[in-house]
């Protein structure tokens, strides 16, 4: 009889879907020969892009010798890699401590404490997440367990290098012209940048950044001290600053009218592609729907 093999949650990871939008895109869509698609991160097990480089962390890492099953691992989190990390702890067997500013979404916080892992919520008003990623670094080196970095951690950007990057190239049959991704620790847009430019060094990639003064979770534009040590610049041919009410508006209308239920920051990266769309023709523009609508249900922005 033929063995039959079953897939484990961490074999799902990735490969996810990559779609067409039908109404949004308007005059800058067919007419200028333009098509933009929305690759759908938020199909991953535990909810976003964050399972990639999450599950790509704690393997590489394992392999290399530097933990193994049982460990403790600590990262600062605005949220997503968190619930992703919680899931990958859960699955590899480590105990997972998470540091997180308070003011994050009650959904994310219990997202977390449902897969396992132990919360550290630290002020926001004392400096949010430059904060928390000092506490991690300081409780690492008081030995009390390995903090995976995945601002600096080049198996974050090593996982989009090899999984959403391809992905990209193969599902657009190599025809993708635009890349846009929202940016926060920047692995994203790294990696799948890296990816794509070794196919096509003419593809353009497109950073979507909060403008000064707007607040999208997840994304950040970082003060020069603090930007990620896996950040390359030469890997960004251009950024667009966004406005965090451009980005609601553009979440509300991207479900409404697309039936995508995406988060705040890959709306923020479809306004982004939808000014990129208005400048060029005959273009395939690709960005990234990182996470899923319901993760923000809690802060009214739907509603
Ligand atoms: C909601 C959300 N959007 C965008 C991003 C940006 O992805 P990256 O860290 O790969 O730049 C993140 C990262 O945590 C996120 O949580």
């Amino acid at each position: 009889m033929r063995m039959t093999t079953y897939h484990t949650i961490e074999d799902i990871i990735g490969s996810t879907p990559l779609v067409r939008l039908q109404r949004l895109p308007g005059e800058a869509g067919a007419a200028r020969g333009n098509v933009i698609l929305a690759k759908l991160e938020g199909n991953n097990p535990a909810g976003s892009v964050k399972d990639r480089p999450a599950f790509a962390m704690i393997r590489e890492a394992e392999a290399r010798g530097e933990i193994q099953p049982g460990d403790t691992l600590i990262e600062a989190t605005s949220g997503n890699t968190g619930i992703a990390l919680a899931m990958a702890a859960a699955v590899r067997g480590y105990k997972m401590i998470l540091i997180m500013p308070d003011n994050l979404s009650v959904e994310r916080r219990a997202s977390m404490t449902a897969y396992g892992a132990q919360l550290i919520l630290t002020p926001a008003d004392q400096g949010g997440m430059e904060y928390a990623r000092d506490l991690a670094a300081r409780m690492q080196a008081e030995g009390k367990g390995k903090v995976l970095d995945q601002f600096g951690n080049s198996d974050n950007p090593l996982a989009h290098l090899q999984g959403t990057g391809p992905e990209i190239w193969e599902q657009t049959n190599g025809r993708v012209t635009h890349f846009v991704s929202a940016m926060g620790t920047t692995g994203t847009i790294m990696g799948v940048s890296q990816y794509l430019k070794s196919r096509n060094p003419a593809i353009q990639v497109v950073g979507a950044q909060p403008a000064e003064g707007s607040q999208i979770p997840g994304i950040r534009k970082w003060p020069e001290e603090y930007l990620p040590r896996i950040y390359d610049p030469q890997r960004v041919d251009a950024f667009e600053s966004i406005s965090q009410s451009e980005a609601e508006e553009m979440a509300r209308r991207l479900a409404a009218e697309e039936g995508i239920f995406g988060g705040i920051s890959s709306a923020g990266a479809l306004v982004a592609a939808l000014r990129v769309a208005q400048r060029v023709e005959n273009a395939t523009i690709v960005f990234i729907v990182c996470d899923r609508g319901d993760r923000y249900l809690s802060t009214g922005v739907f509603n």
